[in-house]
């Protein structure tokens, strides 16, 4: 495992990537340099993790890492490459947390044969907790893709997929904690409108949640099993499956995904249309 990361663009994703590194002892303090853009986020940073965070100094960042993370908002990815790109090495690793941004673009800035990978993590990788799935180019070595494994184990779970798949990850785990934060936020009004108090109906509807999903895990069954043994005939859970059913929850939640794949498509077409443009 290479000891030294460069994460360029320390914000949520970058943060919580270098808070879940420390804390998994993926990699030591020293062995981490970030860049943000203000000095104002690199100092709060350099407090709250003791690492070297400097505003802008994304070339030597890059060049004294193993790993180079790109975690800046995907429209400045090519200026960061661009800035980086001649101190880049085929040695190192080049790990895009960009959304929709294609394996192929990063590589054509990089202009190096070296491994790129793509990763696509959601927000729970703050807690630790995050969903993150990942694509590498042809030049990623088995030991390359353990590294980036590492890194995103450190957060949570984490899949390796081939990228055509990225749009429908997208739209699954990458926007889902939106959707299933609709799920809870329902639960919660559902049992105000009964006359719960807030806090009872948050704290019950939150763990509802974290604890179905943790069964679905541990007992490796699948969901329909799960939901059936809650049911008793004649009972009240079929009634609320009943309701749940005339409303379409499920068609909704699987429309939900298609569209939002969908829409993940587009957004790297006109990534790449944009591209295209400024040559
Ligand atoms: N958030 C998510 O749920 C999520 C999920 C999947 C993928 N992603 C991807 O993760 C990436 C980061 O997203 P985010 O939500 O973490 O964004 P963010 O919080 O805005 O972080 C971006 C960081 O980039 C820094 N930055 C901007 N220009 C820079 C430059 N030229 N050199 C160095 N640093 C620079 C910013 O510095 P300042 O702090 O000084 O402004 C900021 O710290 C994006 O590409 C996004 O597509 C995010």
């Amino acid at each position: 495992m290479p000891k030294t990361f460069a994460v360029i663009g320390a914000g949520n994703m970058g943060g919580a990537l270098i808070g879940g590194m420390l804390k998994a002892g993926v990699a030591a303090a020293s062995g981490i340099r970030a860049t943000t853009k203000s000095e104002e986020h690199a100092a709060a940073l350099r407090t709250k993790f003791g690492i070297q965070e400097t505003a802008g100094g994304n070339r030597e960042a890059a060049e004294a890492a193993g790993v180079v993370i790109l975690a800046v908002k995907p429209s400045t990815v090519p200026a960061v490459v661009e800035e980086i790109r001649d101190v880049l090495r085929e040695d190192q690793i080049l790990l895009s947390l960009a959304a929709s941004l294609p394996i192929g673009v990063v590589e054509r800035l990089a202009g190096k044969r070296l491994a790129v990978c793509r990763a696509m993590p959601n927000i729970p990788v703050v807690v630790e907790e995050g969903a993150t799935a990942v694509a590498c180019n042809q030049a990623a070595k088995p030991e390359d893709r353990a590294v980036v494994e590492g890194i995103f184990r450190a957060v949570g779970v984490v899949c390796f997929v081939e990228e055509e798949a990225m749009d429908a990850v997208t739209a699954l785990s990458g926007s889902g904690p939106a959707y299933i934060y609709m799920v809870i936020e329902a639960l919660i009004a559902g049992g105000l409108k009964m006359g719960l108090s807030r806090e009872i109906a948050t704290k019950l509807a939150e763990q509802t949640v974290l604890g179905a999903a943790k069964l679905v895990r541990e007992t490796g069954l699948h969901p329909a099993v799960l939901r059936d043994q809650v049911i008793t005939p004649g009972g009240v859970t079929i009634s609320a499956i009943h309701e749940l059913e005339r409303h379409g929850l499920r068609a909704m939640l699987i429309s939900a995904v298609e569209t939002a794949t969908g829409s993940a498509r587009q957004r790297t077409r006109a990534i790449m249309d944009k591209l295209k443009t400024e040559g």
